[in-house]
């Protein structure tokens, strides 16, 4: 299989480079050094899961920078467990997924489950300002949550400012072990779809927000499908690393066999039209949705949707081109914009390879693309999207909430901001909604204005939701907390109460708010706490077009929030010495005498996080923890990967030097046990102890960078 790529990939190369640079003159550099290649796992089929029952997942993502190449071009990456993508999270219906997230970064982060209902369990939702502080550096901090009764392909990111479009972000995967569709395919892939920069976010940020700048969102600088994709190296800066064969995603079929693609849109900016060519994509969910299958050339997505899709190998053994298509049209771009000569202009339609596995290894897919007669940006037709088992929309609303998205109107200090019914959204990351609610008794109603703040408290009541666009961006516009049912879109004029299906309108979790247009959405009052609504294109969120909604706030009062997640709101109160890695009390785990978290039905099946050193357990082979039969002593943190990872003296659990490509700094959860080397935090967390003589250093030149050139003429 190697070896046959790497013939391939030349000829790839040289292909792109043809198309592209048919005019110019570049040159192709030599590749003489090594990054770490991204995440291959992806690029394999999923492993079936077989059981049924309920069980407890336990993961670790460690955060770190690490140095990568997804488009060819190295940069700092910020990466769960050294890896890009991030780790799929591949679990079952019903399961609870317990996720140590230890946060390396020298910045605070937050981890949201796109697309994960919380029921019941808000405060891990992951939105910084509204449902937690965020977990500061060097801390970790566990989100225990149950899947429920969701089902279907989501994801994961960070959602904290901007930082996951600089890596942090993955596919999570609920199996339905009762899929409807379960016999009609052989085998499962995950596809991810990213736009990717040069450039760090908090800079482009930066860039986006200084004051006279109006000139649109900053131009991403290549595509990637599930983390790859290829770079013109001859644009690349000097002294900066660039490899221009670097390896496209590909998937492998055997002719006559089905596959469901899990497709998802993880980008910051891009909608896509996505295809495969001579293959057609059966559709069969959306936004964790089963529908009634629809058979389409051509997919449209929009960033923070999801689709499966069942191809069948049927054509005739061969390479196939998938097709990332990043219609330019989508992509608002002046004299000004921030890196508007990005290399994507040339290279919009993003590519992989589908391979039949006996296909002849030494040609480039020759097929040729779909005819797309699809609008771009717009999402697919609502009235193609039915539920596979038939839901009708609430029929009587009790809360009814209008919405003016407006964009680009700088304020008073000139910096151009996005607006919800005329406020720009601006966090509160120190006292975030749920702690004032939960935590302070104060009302939404007292929230300040730029809050964004909306309030419905009618239990199994419905909300409807009217949002209408003044501008001329599309907005893909995500609900968390809930699935909606559209029941109206227009690209013009006003909502027609008359004209809403409610008889079998699509549900699903982001829409697409049309150009100048409106779209109307239901959901039942169901699931108390603090819900994100906003446009998923990252810098609209960076400008404030967020609002959150407040449902049934005096039920979510009643509801008990871990004390790890206060905590993380309260630097420097009594320093306690209490478990080495805080379980929320949940009434779902039990503390043994040594100081471990285990849940509480049955025996002690899989140990997540042990304390250390009561020489009360053993680690197995495996990276579980048991209660000691006499054997090893203590074994700080058991990783699913053993053989990976070695044990200081003070107890950090570190990578083994020389281990494979791609694979960092994977475990690094501290044993309390050393009191020079770490620290119990407050809410019971350990980090390590700064080291004599370091300071931390502070980015904040970087942060400030200031966009000086050109400034007056920014306005177009
Ligand atoms: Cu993908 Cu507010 O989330
Ligand atoms: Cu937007």
């Amino acid at each position: 299989m190697k070896k046959h790529l790497s013939r391939v990939l030349p000829l790839y190369v040289l292909l792109l480079l043809f198309t592209i640079f048919a005019t110019s003159d570049a040159t192709i550099r030599r590749r003489d050094y090594t990054v770490p290649t991204v995440y291959p796992e992806l690029l394999k089929p999923l492993t079936p899961i077989t059981t049924k029952d309920p069980q407890d997942i336990y993961i670790n993502l460690v955060l770190s920078y690490t140095d990568l190449a997804p488009d060819g071009y190295t940069r700092k990456v910020w990466t769960a467990n050294g890896q890009y993508p991030g780790p799929l999270i591949h679990c079952n219906r019903g399961d609870r997924l317990i996720i140590n997230v230890t946060n390396n970064f020298e910045d605070p982060t937050t981890i949201h489950w796109h697309g994960i209902f919380q029921l019941g369990s808000n405060w891990y939702d992951g939105v910084g300002g509204q449902t937690q502080c965020a977990i500061p550096p060097g801390v970790s901090f566990i989100y225990n949550y149950t899947v429920g009764d969701q089902v279907g392909t989501y994801w994961w990111h960070s959602h904290y400012l901007a930082q996951y479009v600089d890596g942090i972000r993955g596919p999570l995967i609920i199996n339905n072990p009762d899929d409807p569709y379960l016999g009609q395919y052989d085998y499962e892939y995950v596809l991810t779809l990213e736009d990717w920069y040069h450039a760090e976010s908090h800079n482009l940020v930066a860039m986006r927000m200084t004051q006279g700048y109006e000139a649109f969102n900053p131009i991403p600088d290549s595509g990637l499908i599930s983390g790859r994709g290829q770079y013109d190296c001859s644009r690349a800066r000097n002294g900066t690393k660039c490899d221009p064969n670097n390896m496209p995603a590909i998937y492998t079929v055997t002719k006559g066999k089905k596959y469901r693609f899990r497709i998802i849109n993880m980008s910051a900016e891009a909608f896509y039209f996505f295809s495969i060519d001579q293959h057609k994509l059966k559709v069969i969910e959306v936004d964790g949705v089963d529908i009634k299958a629809i058979e389409l050339d051509v997919l449209p997505i929009h960033i923070g949707q999801r689709f499966s899709v069942i191809v069948e190998a049927s054509q005739d053994s061969g390479n196939y081109w998938i097709r990332a298509n990043i219609p330019i049209d989508c992509l608002m771009f002046g004299k000004y914009t921030i890196n508007n000569n990005s290399a994507i202009f040339n290279n919009n339609n993003i590519t992989g390879i589908l391979q039949y596995d006996d296909a002849s290894n030494d040609t480039l897919p020759k097929s040729v693309d779909w005819n797309r007669n699809l609008l771009p940006c717009h999402d697919l037709d609502i009235n193609l999207i039915k539920p596979y088992v038939d839901v009708s929309p609430p029929l009587k609303v009790t809360d009814q909430i209008n919405i003016t998205v407006d964009i680009g109107e700088p304020d008073e200090k000139g910096t151009a901001k996005a607006y919800i019914n005329g406020q720009s959204w601006v966090p509160d990351l120190k006292n975030p909604s749920i702690m004032k609610i939960m935590d302070q008794n104060i009302s939404a109603k007292e929230f300040p204005l730029n809050a964004n703040a909306y309030m419905y408290d009618n239990e199994g009541g419905a909300v409807e939701i009217v949002m209408y666009n003044t501008n001329q961006a599309d907005h893909p516009f995500h609900l968390h907390g809930h699935n909606f049912f559209i029941i109206g879109m227009g690209r013009d004029g006003i909502p027609d109460s008359s004209k809403y299906n409610l008889k079998d309108p699509p549900m699903r979790d982001t829409v697409t708010l049309p150009p100048n247009g409106w779209v109307v959405i239901r959901y039942m009052i169901n699931n108390p706490g603090v819900w994100a609504f906003h446009c998923h294109i990252e810098w609209h969120v960076e400008m404030g077009m967020v609002f959150q909604l407040i449902e049934m706030q005096s039920k979510l009062q009643t509801l008990k929030m871990p004390p790890s997640v206060k905590a993380l709101c309260q630097p420097g109160s009594q320093h306690t010495k209490r478990l080495a890695i805080p379980f929320p009390d949940d009434g779902e785990t039990t503390v043994t005498p040594g100081g471990y978290v285990i849940p509480k039905s049955g025996p002690t099946k899989r140990l997540a996080i042990p304390s250390p050193d009561d020489g009360a357990t053993t680690v197995t082979p495996g990276g579980y923890v048991i209660p000691k039969s006499g054997s090893t002593k203590r074994s700080a943190i058991p990783s699913p990967d053993d053989g990976e990872t070695t044990v200081t003296p003070g107890g950090y659990v570190i990578p083994k030097s020389g281990q494979k490509e791609g694979f960092t700094k994977r475990l690094a959860i501290p044993s309390p046990d050393d009191d020079n080397v770490t620290t119990v935090t407050p809410g019971g967390y350990v980090i390590p102890k700064p080291k004599e003589g370091s300071t931390k250093v502070k980015r904040t030149t970087e942060r400030n960078i200031k966009y000086t050139t050109k400034r007056n003429a920014w306005k177009w």
